[in-house]
């Protein structure tokens, strides 16, 4: 039986209450254009995979968001960026690490899946796969960061942005993804856990999720692989997350992490222990993508 395509991205686990109207505005904008824009691709016949790399290539082209041309810098003050994505249907994966210089790292992570026998590029390798499969260097990208703090921002000053989205197509396939630039002030060279399946995104016959918050802790737990898991044994993504949120109590200090997902019924998921976590949800017949997740005003 066909399912209704559906589709949830996020912008990050953090805080925005003190973040301007203007760019709380911004966010909002550019979370429902790229729900809306993955949507659009499935409805038009198009995968979840490609739903997934439109709508968070979109949120790294905004800007807005600490991944693309958001991304935070390190201690350096270079940029250097980690995102991947997996297929439900076929399990595959591809994903990019420390990544410098090209605007859309999900479309790269999209090629390795795809061109590769590999899961995972870093760094210079990365980047000249990029370069050589048509990608073009932003200098923007690669420019210096005069403002950077050069120590390491602590697990609990951390306010990050990564960007993610979740999807299942009319095929009842589905798929993650996940973007960012990391933590700021992050060691050059460090990885999160958004290129790595089973941490920032994982997917599989019945639901896809995609995890934001603080890499390290998120990599040991194996949040978006624990929260697709129990959804597949318990038939809903819904009480998986309530469940995932129980768990984490017990693992994970608040103001850590979030996770959105979404199962092959179109159930979504949107949990955190952060004081926000902006996200769109839309689905095939709804008139527009309902938004949730920023603080009250
Ligand atoms: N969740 C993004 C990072 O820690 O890099």
């Amino acid at each position: 039986m066909p399912c209704v395509p559906a589709i949830i991205v996020h912008g990050g686990a953090g805080k925005w209450s003190s973040a301007p109207s203007d760019r709380r505005e911004a966010a909002r904008r550019a979370l429902m254009e790229s729900a809306e824009a993955g949507l659009q691709i499935m409805e038009k016949g198009g995968t979840s995979v490609e739903a997934i790399v439109e709508a968070i290539s979109h949120m790294e082209s905004s800007g807005v968001f600490n991944s693309g041309r958001g991304s935070v810098a390190n201690s350096d003050g270079f940029v250097e960026m980690d995102a991947g994505l997996m297929d439900g249907e076929t399990l595959d994966s591809g994903a990019v690490a420390s990544l410098r210089g090209i605007e859309n790292p999900i479309r790269v992570a999209l090629l390795v899946m795809k061109k590769t026998p590999h899961v995972i590029l870093s760094g210079e390798g990365a980047r000249r796969f990029a370069l050589s499969n048509g990608f073009s260097e932003d200098p923007f990208l690669l420019s210096k960061r005069d403002q950077v703090s050069h120590r390491l921002v602590s697990r609990s000053e951390w306010r990050g942005d990564t960007v993610g989205a979740a999807a299942v197509d009319q095929l009842c396939h589905t798929a993650a993804g996940a973007s960012t630039g990391g933590i700021s002030g992050k060691m050059p060279g460090r990885i999160g856990d958004s290129p790595v399946p089973g941490a920032g995104f994982y997917a599989n016959h019945f639901a896809a999720a995609a995890a934001t918050g603080i890499g390290e802790l998120i990599l040991i737990l194996g949040i978006s692989r624990k929260i697709v898991e129990e959804a597949t044994l318990l038939g809903s993504v819904k009480l998986s997350g309530k469940s995932l949120l129980e768990y984490t109590r017990s693992k994970f200090k608040d103001d850590t992490f979030g996770v959105i997902g979404i199962d092959i019924r179109g159930e979504y998921a949107a949990i955190y222990n952060t004081e926000s976590m902006p996200y769109a949800y839309f689905k095939k017949g709804m008139e527009s993508p309902l938004v949730g997740g920023f603080p009250a005003l």
